[in-house]
C-alpha cells in the first residue's frame, strides 16, 4: 500500500516536473512570437551578426553539408576532378556567377558582396576544409539564409561536377593562370574590331550587313563580354571539348537552342543565366554570326577498328534490331533547318548529350522528341562509337 502510494507520488512529481518544462517551452515560443511580431528582431545586414551567432551559423551550415553530403552525393566513376577540361569548363562561369560575391585570384569581392551578412567568404583558404562531395553539394544546393545561391539548373550534375574541378584548382592559382582559364583574354571577335574600326568595311565572312548586324544590336559586346569566354571568338570551343562547336552551326538551330536555355526547356546552369538577359533580336544576330564561321577541322581519327566500324553503322545505317533510325537520315547539312550539324563536333560533347536524353534530363528544341527516341535505345559502347566517329568527320560543307 505503502509502497504504491509513493510510486504515484513520484509519477506525480515526474509529470509536475514535465509540467513546468512544458509551460517554460510554451512561455518561450510566445515570448520568440511576440518579438519578432513587436519588430524587434535584429534584421539589419548593416550590423554583422554577433560572434556568437556567426559561430553557430557556421556551426550548423557544416554539420548539415557534411550530413547530406555523406547521405546523399556519390561521385561517379568517370568524373575526375583533376581533369583541366572539367576546371576549364568551370572557370568562365565562375568569373560571372560566383565571382563578384567570393573574389578571384587578382580579384576583389565586389562591394556590394561585401555588405551582405552573411558575407561571402573568398574560397581560395576555405577549399582545401571541404571534401569534393561535400563542394558538390554546396554548388548544387546552396546554403539557406545566405546570399549562396543553388546551382541554376537542376539535373545538370556534370556541370557541377565541373566547378568542383574548378574549385578543386583555385587554392595557389595566380592571377595570370585564373585570367587564362576563366577566358578573360579572349580576344573579340576580329569582325567586331575591324567593324568598330569601319563599320561597313572591310570584308568579313558574310560581307557588309554582317558587319552592320554585329553593331546593331549591339552584338559585338555580347560576343565580346560573354560567349567568347567560352565557346571563343572562333566558335571552336577552346580545345580540350569543354564548351561545343558552334562554328558554321545550322543557324536555325543555334537560334532555337538560345531559345530553349532561355525558357529553361534545355537546362544548363552555364547557358540559362546567358540565355535569359538576351532579346530575340540578339539571339538572331548571335546565331547568325557563329553559323557564319568557317567549321574547324575534323577530330582524331578512330583508331579501334571495330569501335570505327561500330560507330560508322549506327551513323549509317542505325540500329534496326532496336529501332534506331540512322542518324545520318537527320543529321546532315540538307536536312531540316534545326537539325545539328554533328560531324565535326567535340566528341565528349556529343556523349553528354546522348547521355543526358537517356538519363531524360536533356530537353532541347521543339524537335528534340524525335532525337530522344533515338538516343534512348543506344548502348554504352554505341554512344561512345558513334560519338568518336561523328568527332573524326570533317565539318560538311552547307550551301
Ligand atoms: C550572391 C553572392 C554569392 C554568389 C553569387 C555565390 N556565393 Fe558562394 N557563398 C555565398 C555566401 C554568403 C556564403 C557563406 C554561407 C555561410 O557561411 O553560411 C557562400 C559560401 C560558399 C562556399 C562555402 C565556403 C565556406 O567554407 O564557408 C562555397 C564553396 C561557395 N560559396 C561556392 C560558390 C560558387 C562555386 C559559386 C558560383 C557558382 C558561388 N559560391 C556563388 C555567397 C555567394
Ligand atoms: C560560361 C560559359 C558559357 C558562356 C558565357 C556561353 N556559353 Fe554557350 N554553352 C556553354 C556550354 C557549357 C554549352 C553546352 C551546354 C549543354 O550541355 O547543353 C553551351 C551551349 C551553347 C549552345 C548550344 C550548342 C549546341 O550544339 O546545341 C549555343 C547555341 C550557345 N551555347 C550559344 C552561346 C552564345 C550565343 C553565347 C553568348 C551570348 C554563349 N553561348 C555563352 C557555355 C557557355
Ligand atoms: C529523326 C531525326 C533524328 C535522328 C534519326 C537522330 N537525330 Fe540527333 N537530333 C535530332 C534533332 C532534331 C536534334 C536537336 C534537338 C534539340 O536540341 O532540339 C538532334 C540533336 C542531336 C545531338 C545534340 C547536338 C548538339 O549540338 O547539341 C546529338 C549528339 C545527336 N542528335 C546525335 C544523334 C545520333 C548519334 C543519332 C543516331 C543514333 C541521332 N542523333 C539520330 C534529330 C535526329
Amino acid at each position: 500500500m505503502k509502497r504504491r502510494a509513493r510510486t504515484l507520488l513520484r509519477r506525480l512529481s515526474w509529470r509536475r516536473r514535465l509540467g513546468t518544462i512544458g509551460a517554460f517551452l510554451a512561455l518561450a515560443a510566445i515570448g520568440g512570437f511576440v518579438y519578432a511580431w513587436a519588430g524587434l528582431a535584429p534584421i539589419s545586414a548593416r550590423s554583422g551578426h554577433w560572434s556568437a551567432t556567426a559561430w553557430f551559423l557556421h556551426f550548423a551550415m557544416r554539420q548539415g553539408v557534411e550530413t547530406r553530403a555523406a547521405v546523399s552525393v556519390a561521385k561517379p566513376e568517370d568524373v575526375d576532378v583533376a581533369d583541366p577540361a572539367l576546371a576549364l569548363r568551370g572557370a568562365p562561369h565562375f568569373a560571372g556567377g560566383c565571382a563578384p560575391c567570393h573574389g578571384a585570384p587578382g580579384q576583389a569581392r565586389s562591394a556590394i558582396a561585401r555588405a551582405m551578412t552573411p558575407q561571402p567568404p573568398r574560397l581560395e583558404s576555405r577549399i582545401p576544409d571541404w571534401s569534393d562531395e561535400e563542394l558538390f553539394w554546396i554548388v548544387q544546393n546552396g546554403i539557406k539564409f545566405s546570399a549562396m545561391p543553388a546551382w541554376p539548373a537542376e539535373h545538370r550534375e556534370d556541370e557541377v561536377w565541373s566547378m568542383v574541378a574548378f574549385l578543386r584548382r583555385l587554392p595557389g592559382m595566380t592571377p595570370a593562370e585564373w585570367s587564362r582559364l576563366a577566358g578573360l583574354e579572349e580576344a573579340a571577335p576580329a569582325p567586331v574590331r575591324e567593324a568598330a574600326l569601319a563599320p561597313g568595311g572591310p570584308e568579313a565572312p558574310g560581307g557588309g550587313t554582317r558587319l552592320r548586324r554585329l553593331v546593331d544590336p549591339p552584338i559585338g559586346e555580347i560576343l565580346a563580354e560573354s560567349c567568347v569566354r567560352c565557346h571563343g571568338a572562333d566558335g571552336l570551343g577552346r580545345g580540350e571539348g569543354a564548351f561545343p562547336k558552334l562554328a558554321g552551326q545550322k543557324e536555325a538551330y543555334l537560334h532555337a537552342s538560345l531559345r530553349a536555355y532561355a525558357r529553361d526547356a534545355r537546362q544548363s546552369g552555364f547557358m540559362r543565366p546567358v540565355a535569359v538577359g538576351l532579346t530575340d533580336a540578339q539571339m538572331r544576330g548571335l546565331a547568325e554570326y557563329y553559323a557564319g564561321l568557317p567549321a574547324g577541322p575534323a577530330g582524331a581519327p578512330v583508331s579501334d577498328a571495330g569501335a570505327r566500324a561500330l560507330g560508322e553503322r549506327v551513323a549509317t545505317i542505325g540500329v534496326p534490331e532496336r529501332g534506331v533510325p540512322a542518324c545520318a537520315s537527320c543529321h546532315g547539312p540538307e536536312t531540316s533547318p534545326w537539325y545539328p550539324l554533328i560531324s565535326g563536333q567535340d566528341e565528349r560533347y556529343l556523349a553528354l548529350q546522348l547521355e543526358a536524353w537517356r538519363d531524360g534530363d536533356r530537353g532541347g528544341t521543339v524537335f528534340a522528341q524525335v532525337m530522344r527516341m533515338a538516343a534512348e535505345r543506344l548502348t554504352d559502347a554505341e554512344i561512345a562509337a558513334v560519338s568518336a566517329w561523328y568527332a573524326a568527320q570533317g565539318a560538311p560543307m552547307r550551301r
